[in-house]
C-alpha cells in the first residue's frame, strides 16, 4: 500500500507506473478529518476543493464511516440481476426529494451524462422517428470524457484528437436566449444545461435562459437535461440547484457528493421520460452496487436533517460576502460568482500563481476557465474555516499583488 513513503518517491513512481493524463501537483494526500488533509509528509492543508466537490461532508464523516462499515460487514458487491436493498432505498430518497419519479445508477457523472443521452436518443426515436437525435448544449460547458459526453462539452480542448465525434451536438452560449431559439427545433432531442457551469468558471444559468430551454423543450418534444454532477447534492444550499429555478428537468445527472468519496454516478427521470428505456437498453455492473448506494444514503440522510441545507446557504453567503470585501480591499471589483457553497472569484491571470501560493501555505483551492478562483469547501466547513481560508488567501494576494 505504500503507506511510508515521501513525496518525492512516490512521484517518481508515480510517473514510471501511472499513465500521463493528469496534469498533478507535486503533492499526494495520506488522509483527511473533517476539513483538513494531510500529505503524506504529514503538513496539513484545508481542504477548500473537496476532491472536486465529492468531500462535501468533509473527510472521514462518523456517518459515512459507519455506513461502509456496517456495508462492508453485509456484502460490497452483487449484481443487477437482483434487487438491492441499498439501491432500492437510495432510489426513493432521491425520487422523495426532487422531481423524478425513477433513478439508473452508474458510477461516474459521464457515465451518468451518457445514460442521459442515450435516454434521451431512445425516447426521441420511440416517440418520434430517427431524424429526432440532436442535441443542442452550451459552450464552455463540461460534461465529461467519454466519447459523446466530450461532444457535449462545449470545449474544443477536450475534443481535440478524438474525432470523429459523435454526430447531431451543437452549442449555444450560456444565457444566450435568442441563440436558444435559434438552436433546438424538431429535431432536437435533448437540451442539456449545467445550471451552474463548475469548469467553465463558475458561471450560472440565469432563471429566464433555464425557462426558454424549459420552454423550447415542450414546444418540441425535446427533453431537459440538467447535468447537477457538481453543483448539486446539497452544494448550493439546495439538495438540488434547480430548486432555486424553479425550472424543472425532465432528467437530472448526479455523481460526485451523493457517494461521500465512493464513486457513484445516477440518472433520474420523470416516469414519461424513464419508460423510454426498456431491459436490455443500458447497464452496468456495478451501478447502485450495495456499497455506494448504502453511502448514498448516509450522505442524504445528514444533508436532509433539519437546518443542514439552510447552513449551507448561511455559510455560503458568509463566504461570498467576505470574498467580495477582501478582494475589493485589492482591487478586484469583478462580482464574486456561483450560489451557496460553490464560489468563484474572478482574479486574471493571475489564478494560477495565487492557487500555487495558497497550496503552499496550506489552503487547497483551484483555477477553472483560466482566470477564475475557485472554492468548493465541505458544506460543513464553519466561519471559523472559512476565515482561516480567508486568512491565507488575504497573505496570498498581499505578496502577488501589493498592498492596496
Ligand atoms: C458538471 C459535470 N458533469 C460531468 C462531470 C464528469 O464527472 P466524472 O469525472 O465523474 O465523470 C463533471 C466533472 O467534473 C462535472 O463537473
Amino acid at each position: 500500500m505504500l503507506e511510508n513513503i515521501g513525496t518525492e518517491e512516490l512521484i517518481s513512481r508515480g510517473q514510471a507506473a501511472v499513465m500521463n493524463t493528469y496534469g498533478r501537483l507535486p503533492m499526494a494526500i495520506a488522509r483527511g478529518e473533517g476539513v483538513w488533509v494531510w500529505d503524506v509528509d504529514g503538513k496539513r492543508y484545508l481542504d477548500f476543493l473537496t476532491g472536486l466537490a465529492v468531500n462535501s461532508l468533509g473527510h472521514r464523516h462518523p456517518v459515512i464511516v459507519e455506513a461502509v462499515q456496517k456495508q462492508a460487514e453485509l456484502i460490497l458487491h452483487t449484481s443487477n440481476l437482483y434487487w438491492i436493498p441499498s439501491q432500492v432505498a437510495l432510489a426513493e430518497k432521491l425520487v422523495q426529494n426532487s422531481f423524478a419519479d425513477k433513478v439508473f445508477f452508474c458510477n461516474s457523472g459521464a457515465e451518468a451524462n451518457e445514460a442521459a443521452l442515450k435516454l434521451a436518443r431512445k425516447y426521441a426515436k420511440n416517440h418520434y422517428g430517427p431524424h429526432k437525435y440532436e442535441v443542442v448544449s452550451l459552450d464552455n460547458s463540461f460534461h465529461g470524457r467519454t466519447l459523446a459526453t466530450l461532444t457535449a462539452t462545449g470545449q474544443k480542448k477536450y475534443q481535440d484528437g478524438f474525432d470523429p465525434l459523435p454526430a447531431g451536438f451543437s452549442y449555444v452560449e450560456l444565457n444566450d436566449v435568442a441563440g436558444l431559439e435559434e438552436k433546438v427545433n424538431a429535431n432536437t432531442a435533448a437540451v442539456l444545461i449545467e445550471p451552474i457551469q463548475g469548469e467553465g468558471g463558475v458561471y450560472p444559468a440565469s432563471p429566464e435562459f433555464l425557462q426558454t430551454a424549459r420552454a423550447l423543450c415542450d414546444k418540441y418534444g425535446a427533453l431537459l437535461i440538467f447535468d447537477e454532477v457538481q453543483c448539486g447534492v446539497g452544494r448550493t444550499g439546495k439538495l438540488f440547484a434547480y430548486e432555486w429555478s424553479g425550472v424543472t428537468p425532465d432528467i437530472m445527472t448526479l455523481a460526485k457528493a451523493l457517494g461521500g468519496g465512493v464513486p457513484i454516478g445516477a440518472m433520474l427521470a420523470t416516469d414519461q421520460a424513464a419508460a423510454g428505456f426498456k431491459p436490455g437498453d443500458h447497464a452496468s455492473t456495478f451501478g447502485g452496487n450495495p456499497l455506494a448506494t448504502a453511502v448514498g444514503c448516509a450522505v442524504l440522510e445528514v444533508m436532509l436533517a433539519p437546518g443542514f441545507l439552510e447552513g449551507v446557504q448561511e455559510r455560503g453567503q458568509y463566504f461570498s460576502h467576505t470574498l467580495q470585501e477582501l478582494a475589493a480591499k485589492y482591487g478586484l471589483t469583478e462580482n464574486v460568482r456561483g450560489s451557496g457553497m460553490m464560489i468563484g472569484l474572478p482574479v486574471g491571470d493571475q489564478g494560477p500563481q495565487i492557487v500555487e501560493s495558497c497550496r503552499q501555505k496550506g489552503l487547497l483551492i483551484n483555477c477553472v476557465g483560466g482566470k477564475t478562483l475557485r472554492f468548493l469547501p465541505p458544506l460543513i466547513a464553519g466561519t471559523e474555516e472559512i476565515d482561516q481560508a480567508l486568512t491565507i488567501l488575504d497573505e496570498v494576494f498581499a505578496e502577488i499583488m501589493g498592498d492596496h
